[in-house]
């Protein structure tokens, strides 16, 4: 089929090379320039695993283009998927005004059907919006639907998540449109992915819900690890144990110092607002907000108690990035570790196999902040180790070397990759064990 995607930010560019290789024909307009120049030579201004393999077979085999052309892009279609950004406003909700600006010019250049499609993350009602905008400013008279198929998109493993999806929710309000998408995912409901369809409230709220619910359960395990911390019980014991019940499942409950990311901090204030704004009082989310926030003071609370005085140590830090294979640091918990560090006079040796760079326009380097092509190098007379993001490679580092290399044997884990009972040559310490 033929596809127009507006956007080509994280959402935007993974639904346009994915639906190219799954055969489809892809037209992806972005406003900026240079990123359509870059996409157009087969250079990803985002980092994710197969990515740049998949854009550049799709840009030889002809099947996905680039443009800033917002006519040709609406013209090139009848399924237009809407994926701009939908970022956080101060008060918290949702800011839709690029949503809202691609709706008025769809509408400028409707020429026969269309079925608008909402993949970015919006309130719920949100379609009632796009729907009255576009024919408000339609020039002809033509038929169209607007539908929602909201991503359920892990940064860093984002194609995998595409290409495997655990469910394709689609919020459709006619039969036309639910052909269509029957249609488009048929590869995946050729291959056992179910495909549920709703209507497109239901589609838009089922991702606020499905986001929130992740966070609160992060929060709830980490709530847990608080309360272990006090008793002398290891939470992942816990967590092994309440995960092997079906209903409550193993994942996301790996306890540490919170989630961050451009999702989870903001769909769950984008959903408390949302509840406001209906008369609700969303408690739950408000303590899942709370509870991660803790996390981040109890992490430098420990290491207050464990240095006594942060002035002039060395501190080396591993791990900047929100979450491991991303290079993504926003709402990062590394931020506020390295602010309040800072602030107390620490000398900080920083190390992340891909956010540095990302990190360095928030911390450039400076007396006080170095940064390190090489984890081992940041070691060098550290009075203590930080783990902040659990990338694999800290997971297999040699702690002999690390040892040999630090002033003092001392490692904080803000995400339990180690064993406590490996761990007898460092003065050891993790989060709820
Ligand atoms: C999330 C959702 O998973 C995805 O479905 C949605 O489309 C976008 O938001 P993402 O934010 O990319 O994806 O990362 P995810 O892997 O979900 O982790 C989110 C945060 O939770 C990270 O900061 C991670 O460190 C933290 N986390 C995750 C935990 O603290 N404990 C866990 O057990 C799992």
């Amino acid at each position: 089929m033929k596809i127009t995607v507006i956007g080509a930010g994280y959402v935007g560019l993974i639904t346009a090379t994915c639906f190219a290789d799954l055969g489809n024909e892809v037209l992806c307009v972005e406003k900026i320039e240079s990123n359509v120049h870059k996409l157009q030579k087969g250079i990803s201004h985002i980092y994710e695993q197969g990515l740049t393999e998949i854009l550049q077979k799709n840009l030889e085999e002809g099947r996905i283009r680039f443009t800033t052309d917002m006519e040709e892009a609406v013209k090139f279609s009848e399924i237009i998927f809407i994926c701009v950004g939908t970022p956080q406003s101060d008060d918290g909700k949702a800011d839709l005004s690029q949503v809202e600006d691609v709706s008025r010019q769809i509408a400028q250049y409707l020429n026969g059907y269309k079925l608008i499609v909402e993949k970015s993350t919006v309130p719920v009602n949100t379609h009632q919006w796009v729907k009255k905008t576009i024919a408000r400013y339609a020039h002809e008279k033509s038929e169209f639907d607007v539908a929602s198929n909201p991503e359920f998109l892990r940064e860093g493993v984002a194609i995998h998540d595409f290409m495997n999806p655990d469910r394709i929710v689609v919020g459709v309000e006619s039969e036309k449109a639910r052909t269509i998408f029957e249609k488009l995912y048929l590869p995946f409901t050729n291959e056992g992915h179910p495909l549920l369809i709703t209507n497109p409230a239901a589609a838009e709220l089922i991702k606020h819900a499905s986001n929130s619910f992740l966070a609160m359960k992060i929060s709830y395990i980490n709530m847990i690890s608080a309360l272990c911390e006090k008793v002398g019980v290891d939470v992942n014991m816990v967590a092994q144990g309440i995960g092997l019940d079906n209903r409550v499942g193993e994942k996301f409950l790996n306890a540490g110092i919170g989630y961050g990311g451009s999702c989870f901090p903001k769909d769950v204030q984008a959903f408390i607002k949302i509840a406001e704004d209906h008369g609700l009082e969303f408690g739950l989310l408000k303590e899942t907000e709370k509870i991660n926030a803790f996390q981040r003071r109890a992490f430098l609370d420990k290491i207050e108690d464990i240095m006594w005085i942060n002035k002039d140590k060395n501190i080396a830090v591993w791990g900047l990035a929100f979450k491991p294979d991303t290079d993504d640091i926003r709402e990062a918990p590394a931020i506020d570790v390295v602010r309040e560090l800072e602030a107390n006079g620490a000398n900080l040796s920083l190390y992340d196999q891909e956010a540095m760079t990302n990190f360095k326009n928030i911390f450039p380097e400076s007396k006080r902040i170095k940064y390190f092509e090489d984890k081992y190098q940041a070691l060098k007379d550290a009075d203590a180790l930080l783990i902040i993001t659990e990338w694999d490679e800290f997971k297999q580092a040699d702690l002999k070397k690390v040892k040999e290399l630090m002033r003092l044997p001392i490692i904080i884990d803000g995400r339990n990759i180690f064993e406590p009972s490996d761990m007898g040559e460092f003065e050891y310490y993790s989060m709820g064990r």
